[in-house]
């Protein structure tokens, strides 16, 4: 079934004038950190340009990477968002509010001065040297990587040298929250769970360092300085797999292992790599105070987090974090003219679970119970009934602070029959209108793509409207037909 609906959309990007961009890739703040099924932000900045007009209210219910808070008030749209999950509020507030691109210069410069010969003395060898990866299998270091210049070399440590690198004493961190896992094998979780396991004591005790370094600052600087530490832990952990591969060089058979990066989950690789912790965090600081520097001229919004002063003082920008079921509760009824949304994908990804892992190194906290999700983790009891009736219940809520003829645009995609079903029936039971739905292509390798059975390559771009008139209708069909593929049939009725 999937497999030929897939094949009844041709994905080469698209064809017609008035369609969106091919998704570029992720720059500048799109590619600082990583966020599970973070959309290009083609998608949303044709949406808003073809669909709100300015001072127009923009509602998403699930923020996610944050990014459409910032395309919305970029095109001079208000905007209101929620996520549960808050290190999404807390990127949010980064890219509509960032630092000072001095100030960030600044702090970045003094953590290379103070805080890198700290942690780098962690990683020296007896010539002086810094190591700039280890290679681990079997708990045993196999491989050593220094620079010369800017050269990568190979090293033999001395047994010395090893047995300290190897024999590093644990290490309690006092500055990380526990964290709170279930058993998930799908994304290799236990309950019982320890920062240990997924940190050498070296990495532990470097993200104390920085962490402990970063308190001096305050406000959007130290939001910034902290987003770094998050976005770099990924590759400070055991998790980073390390890449065989059987190749040639001058005629003689080698082994050249490459370096991976960590991906989904908290696998730990029997072989896997451990990177220098400060490598990792300066990479991260550069990519961000480059993003700060193309950003420059744009406008430090002030943020609102709450939506009674966001609709009584006309306020331009409000992300809150929490539960989408229960603040749209605060929103008035039909005062917003588009909501454009992206919601858990059912089964697809479980964000909070998979966000754990930053959430708790930045101190952040949640309730798992308000998620909407399904979930490997029996003990959470987050079956597809459960996500089912929240999900109606948050499109009604949609539904009832929506204007008369505007427009819901939802990216959704399901393996399961039963989720495109029950789109139908809540169109007709909370009075939306199917208006039609083109597929929203990925920009390469960008999202983490579901490659389970009965799992759509794309997302579907589904737009509703509320009590929409034929004059209306047929104005936004007549924006959206261009766009290769566009039908107005759902997905699964296409082939
Ligand atoms: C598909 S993602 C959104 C991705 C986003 N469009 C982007 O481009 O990054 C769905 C989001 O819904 C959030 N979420 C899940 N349950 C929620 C709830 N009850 N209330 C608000 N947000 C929720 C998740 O934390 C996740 O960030």
């Amino acid at each position: 079934m999937s497999d030929n609906l897939q094949m009844s959309f041709n994905l080469d990007g698209y064809s017609a004038l008035g369609s969106p961009l091919p998704p570029e890739g992720y720059k500048g703040f799109a590619g600082f950190h990583k966020y599970w099924g973070k959309k290009p932000v083609e998608v949303w900045r044709f949406l808003i340009e073809n669909l709100a007009e300015p001072h127009d209210i923009v509602l998403d219910p699930f923020l996610g990477s944050g990014l459409i808070a910032k395309e919305c008030v970029g095109q001079n749209c208000r905007f209101i968002g929620f996520d549960i999950n808050p290190i999404s509020i807390e990127l949010a507030k980064l890219y509509l509010r960032p630092p000072d691109y001095i100030d960030l210069g600044n702090a970045i410069f003094a953590f290379e001065k103070h805080l890198k010969p700290r942690i780098n003395s962690m990683y020296q060898l007896s010539d002086g040297n810094i190591v700039t990866h280890f290679l681990w299998n079997n708990d045993q270091i196999t491989r050593v990587w220094t620079k010369r210049g800017s050269r990568k070399v190979e090293l033999n440590p001395t047994e010395l040298e090893l047995k300290g690198f190897q024999s590093a004493e644990e290490y309690q961190p006092k500055r990380l929250r526990k964290l709170q896992l279930f058993d998930n094998t799908r994304i290799n979780s236990q309950k019982n769970l320890t920062i240990d396991t997924l940190f050498s004591p070296r990495a532990l005790r470097a993200i104390d360092l920085i962490k402990s370094e970063i308190e001096q600052y305050s406000d959007n600087l130290k939001r910034a300085l902290l987003l770094i530490l998050s976005a770099s832990v990924g590759q400070m952990s055991n998790m980073v797999f390390a890449v065989s591969k059987r190749g040639k060089t001058k005629g003689i058979e080698t082994d050249k292992i490459e370096v991976g990066s960590w991906i989904v989950g908290y696998w730990c690789p029997t072989q896997h790599f451990e990177i220098n912790a400060w490598n990792c965090y300066a990479t991260k600081a550069s990519k961000l105070l480059k993003a700060v520097a193309e950003a420059r001229t744009s406008k430090k919004t002030p943020i609102s987090s709450n939506p009674n002063d966001f609709f009584n003082e006309k306020e331009t920008v409000c992300v809150q974090q929490g539960d989408a079921e229960q603040l749209l509760k605060d929103i008035p009824a039909e005062s917003i003219k588009v909501i454009l949304t992206d919601p858990p994908h059912g089964d697809r990804i479980p964000y909070l679970e998979l966000s754990e892992m930053w959430n708790s190194i930045l101190g952040l906290d949640y309730d798992y119970e308000d998620e909407l999700v399904v979930s490997n983790a029996k003990e959470r009891g987050k079956d597809i009934q459960s996500y089912n009736e929240k999900l109606s219940s948050i499109f009604s809520q949609c539904a009832r602070v929506l204007k008369k003829n505007g427009i819901m645009a939802i990216l959704f995609n399901a393996r399961s029959e039963c989720h495109w079903q029950s789109f139908r029936e809540l169109e007709a039971s909370i009075g939306l209108t199917f208006i039609g739905c083109y597929p929203s292509p990925y920009s390469a390798g960008s999202v983490l793509q579901d490659n389970r059975k009965g799992g759509l390559k794309t997302d579907y771009v589904l737009l509703f409207g509320k009590q929409i008139n034929e004059k209306n209708r047929e104005k936004t069909v007549e924006t959206f037909r261009n766009i290769k593929n566009w039908t107005t049939r759902y997905p699964k009725e296409s082939n």
